[in-house]
């Protein structure tokens, strides 16, 4: 069986998310985390701040890692997911730039900047945890469908699906980036835990084929499932026995 909760909603999803972080970083106050951008998680992130506010949570020597990041744009992009992150997590967090290191989607040579990163990564120790979301067609950070499972970080092709997810963000869909990096299957099935948040619609096919719980490389979600620290919070409107 498949360690997944299903959960009140949003709120709850990202209570037992912060949770499940501080937790994490009280036995381990270096942990390297791999943090997801989107609307899933941001809650977690507001529920974080709310607790260091309160003094029940500090990070002052973890380690931050995107999870992908787009072709083309630097950090001073609004619309990057390094931004995002400055935006949602560290600057809330007073996380300092020497704990944070990013995918730099504006790097000039991105196979030079997949293998910097990917030594970033081994530096650390590995990632202590990855936090993911879902796409709508089952990718976990930007390894969509097809997806080798034991990938690295490498630049990688969006689908259509995928862009047209994106489209908020952009404004319009035709500026949505064609290619990003991103962390590979491999790089995230390595992880000592895995934190999959799951919520918001337009997922049914997704959560239905990670239920299946057959490897399947068309369904990149299918990857992770087998591993032994895995955590599943999900949002109960999306459990289809409801
Ligand atoms: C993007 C990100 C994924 C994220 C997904 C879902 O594609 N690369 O890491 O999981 O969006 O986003 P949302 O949480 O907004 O549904």
């Amino acid at each position: 069986p498949l360690p997944l909760n299903w959960l009140e909603g949003p709120g709850e999803i990202a209570n037992a998310a912060a949770q499940h972080v501080a937790t994490l970083i009280a036995r381990k106050p270096d942990a390297a985390i791999a943090l997801p951008t989107g609307s899933t998680p941001v809650g977690l992130y507001r529920r974080l701040a709310e607790l260091q506010g309160k003094g029940r949570f500090s990070c002052p020597q973890a380690r931050f890692f995107n999870l992908d990041e787009f072709i083309g744009l630097s950090l001073d992009d609004p619309r990057s997911y390094g931004a995002f992150l400055w935006q949602h997590v560290f600057r809330p967090l007073s996380v300092s730039p020497s704990q944070v290191q990013l995918l730099r989607g504006a790097a000039p040579d991105p196979a030079a900047e997949c293998r910097r990163f990917d030594q970033a990564i081994a530096q650390a120790g590995g990632l202590d945890l990855a936090i993911l979301g879902l796409g709508s067609n089952g990718h976990i950070a930007f390894n969509e469908p097809g997806s080798d499972w034991n990938a690295g970080t490498r630049e990688v092709v969006l689908t259509e699906a995928t862009r047209h997810g994106q489209r908020s963000v952009f404004g319009r869909e035709a500026d949505v980036p064609h290619r990003a990096l991103t962390m590979g299957l491999r790089t995230l099935r390595e992880a000592r835990a895995i934190l999959l948040l799951i919520a918001g619609s337009g997922k049914a096919a997704a959560v239905a084929a990670m239920l299946r719980s057959r490897p399947d490389k068309n369904w990149p979600v299918t990857a992770i499932l087998d591993h032994p620290k895995l955590t599943i919070l999900a949002d109960r409107a999306l459990d289809p026995a409801r």
